[in-house]
């Protein structure tokens, strides 16, 4: 991961929070008001949020992609004649309209739950992005819900119409560039809108360059269509209540009169709650990823979807008729999640739920093509951008903070992102002897490092690569991973036998507080490595491997603690020698994990005890070079302490974090211990570190 890049957008949003004043929230908020709520969450391409901050409702902002960057959503409701603003902040000359009000906020891990009151109408609207990963299928659909339902608060019946749109910012990062569009009707409408000059694998300020975005509904009687210019067609329906099923065929920039692909909904005369009408949105492209094969070949990679679906707007199509069932299986895991995570505690249960959309949306499940063109779905790659701190693809220590997530839901997703980083290295194309940082410089690229220039992490990633490779036999006694990559799991743990006890001064994930010599920390994860080998070889019969490599590692252990402890014998160093530095320890968390039980419990008990003397407003920092801190590794270490006390401080400083309305990012893993700034990292996959707990 890398530092530099997320610190301008920082800036631009500590300008933003200067200028504006702390909005009072006027709704009741479950669990919390995060500072962004995640609302089609499901892949680095679909990722739009609200930009909540300290208090902004529905229709108090634009949804924003991740960055920041404006997703035209516009949305109004119509009742009795009267007209309510409720998604996005249309601005719309000569009619007049009023701002719904919003009474309450809710998210769960797969939805965000809205209840704004337009005059005597209650409208609920939900946002559903499924986490489905045991169906690689529906996983690996790149479109989200929205389903608005309308009720009467007064017993009486009223007339209720419904409006959305979106806008061609969904397809690009540059509002300058030309698009064209069309809507097919039938059964199901689906408008669908793509760049006019489309460049595959490219990305404008992060937004794909190529592909297509989707807003689909059910064809039913009172449903009506209409593209055009966002002013016309917002007009069109607060002066009609519905609209012209007519297309623009002016094809032209997406800021240029705004084209806007809209849907309306009479509901009628309702008294009770409406049934819930149902909208989908999403981006699909095809291929998906470019992966480096041998001798420096190319393949193009599909979503896993394509398998069953001959086009994404066949997909969407099943997408939004399955809603009912979506959502029965959505509020199934909600539960399950809610139910295992509130056995730690409350405050452990919104933090996970806040984690899980943000955590799989920066991944995507690909599959191969057969020699005759039929996808072998044999052939499962599952790719991961580090979304926000520098864009690369599978990044090794990106998903190893994020592992929890994935062995908690699907640990073969694990696996598919794992075996991407294999292959490769197995062709024998990267020279290091270490493990490769990452598959590729920028998302969706996965091209190697042929020349071995990636960000060298060599400890790191090498004890990542083998604790994962573990972590994975061990929950699902499937050994074929372990058993085709034995040679490069042990030409890593040889590495690290020579150079983890005493670490050459280098960067560990934590990148941006810069290189150290004898990291204690990185030490322990070399060592764990070590031993990982040692049960690895063991699984696989070697047993003359696994006792020798089981015995260095014991021997290091040993070694490591007349290195690694302060003079005074109160905590563990950041480095050895420097008996006032200190830092989160959260390496040993694997030691946990894999329950190897290399390290002795009084390192345990010595490390729980210290942290209760070092802990600032929000949380521990990371280590003694600075105040601020990484609210993954927070919550790894509050897997390792020895009491309740101390796990609890580590859970609800970073609740306390994700609630403090100091930014309107979605949720940063990098922040400030002192006052709960953010430090500039956002919509990470590594908050996937945050279900740590769920695991053990
Ligand atoms: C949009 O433009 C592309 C060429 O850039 C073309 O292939 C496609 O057919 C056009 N689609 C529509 C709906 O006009
Ligand atoms: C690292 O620690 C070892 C063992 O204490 C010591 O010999 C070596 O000088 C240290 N290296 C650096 C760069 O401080
Ligand atoms: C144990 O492994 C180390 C490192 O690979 C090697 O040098 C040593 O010869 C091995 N010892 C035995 C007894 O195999």
């Amino acid at each position: 991961m890398k530092g530099a890049l997320a610190l301008t957008f920082m800036s631009a949003y500590a300008a933003l929070l200067v200028g504006s004043a702390i909005a009072a929230v006027t709704w009741t908020a479950t669990p919390f008001n995060p500072a962004s709520v995640p609302l089609a969450v499901r892949t680095p391409y679909l990722s739009a949020w609200l930009p909540q901050g300290s208090g902004t409702a529905l229709n108090a902002a634009w949804p924003t992609f991740w960055t920041g960057s404006i997703l035209g959503w516009a949305g109004f409701v119509k009742v009795d004649g009267t007209t309510f603003n409720f998604l996005g902040v249309p601005n719309v000359a000569g009619v007049t309209f009023q701002k719904a009000v919003q009474k309450s906020a809710k998210f769960t891990s797969t939805q965000s739950i809205f209840v704004l009151s337009a005059g005597p109408v209650d409208l609920t609207v939900t946002f559903l992005s499924p986490v489905e990963p045991t169906d690689l299928v529906k996983q690996s659909l790149p479109f989200s819900y929205v389903s608005l339902s309308a009720a009467s608060t007064d017993g009486r019946a009223h007339s209720v119409q419904l409006y959305t749109d979106i806008s061609a910012e969904w397809v690009s990062g540059d509002n300058s560039l030309g698009v064209n569009w069309s809507t097919t009707t039938g059964s199901t409408l689906v408008h669908q809108v793509q760049l006019q000059n489309p460049a595959r694998y490219t990305e404008i300020n992060d937004h794909t360059q190529y592909g297509s975005a989707y807003y689909a509904t059910t064809n039913r009687a009172g449903t009506t269509f209409q593209t055009g210019p966002d002013v016309t067609l917002r007009a069109q329906f607060v002066n009609n209540g519905k609209l012209l099923n007519t297309q623009d065929t002016n094809f032209r920039a997406i800021s240029d009169n705004w084209p806007v692909f809209a849907f309306a909904h009479d509901l009628g005369s309702i008294t009770g709650a409406s049934t819930p009408v149902v909208i989908s949105v999403g981006h699909a492209r095809d291929p998906a990823v470019q992966y480096i094969i041998a001798n420096n070949g190319r393949q193009d990679r599909s979503l896993f979807f394509f398998s069953q679906f001959a086009t994404a707007r066949d997909a969407i199509i099943s997408f939004t008729n399955d809603f009912a069932n979506a959502l029965s299986r959505a509020n199934a895991f909600d539960t399950k999640v809610q139910n295992d995570a509130s056995k730690i505690s409350a405050d452990y249960a919104a933090i996970v739920a806040l984690s899980i959309r943000q955590a799989l949306g920066a991944t995507e499940i690909t599959i191969s093509k057969n020699s005759d063109g039929s996808f072998n779905t044999n052939d499962v790659l599952v790719f991961m951008k580090e979304i926000s701190s520098d864009g690369n693809t599978n990044t090794v220590d990106v998903i190893f903070p994020a592992w929890p997530v994935l062995l908690y839901t699907n640990p073969a997703l694990g696996k598919f992102l794992l075996a991407g980083l294999f292959e490769y290295q197995a062709t024998g194309q990267y020279p290091n002897k270490w493990s490769v940082h990452d598959l590729g410089a920028h998302y969706p690229q996965a091209i190697g490092h042929n020349d071995g220039n990636d960000e060298a992490m060599p400890v790191e990633e090498s004890g990542n690569m083998l604790i994962m490779a573990l972590s994975y036999t061990q929950k699902t006694g499937d050994t074929s991973l372990i058993a085709k990559y034995t040679s490069l799991l042990d030409q890593w743990t040889q590495f690290l036998i020579t150079d983890s006890l005493i670490p050459a001064n280098q960067i560990s994930t934590d990148d941006f507080a810069g290189p150290l010599a004898n990291q204690t920390n990185l030490a322990i994860k070399g060592i764990i490595g070590i031993k990982a080998m040692s049960q690895i070889a063991s699984l696989l019969g070697d047993t003359a491997r696994a006792s020798n490599y089981s015995s260095i590692a014991s021997s290091f252990v040993t070694r490591w603690q007349t290195l690694a402890l302060s003079s005074d014998k109160k905590h563990l160093t950041l480095s050895y020698g420097n008996s006032a530095s200190w830092g989160l320890s959260y390496n040993l968390y694997a030691d946990k994990l894999l329950k190897t039980n290399l390290f002795p419990a009084s390192i345990y008990q010595m490390q729980t005890a210290w942290y209760k003397t070092v802990a600032q407003p929000f949380g521990v920092p990371l280590d003694t070079r600075h105040t601020y801190t990484k609210s993954d590794w927070e919550i790894w270490t509050a897997g390792i302490m020895t009491d309740n006390a101390a796990r609890d401080l580590f859970i609800s400083s970073v609740r306390k974090w994700a609630a403090d309305g100091l930014s309107s990012q979605p949720l940063g893993d990098w922040y400030e211990t002192t006052n709960g700034n953010p430090q500039g990292f956002r919509a990470r996959p590594v908050v996937g570190g945050h279900l740590a707990l769920l695991i053990l």
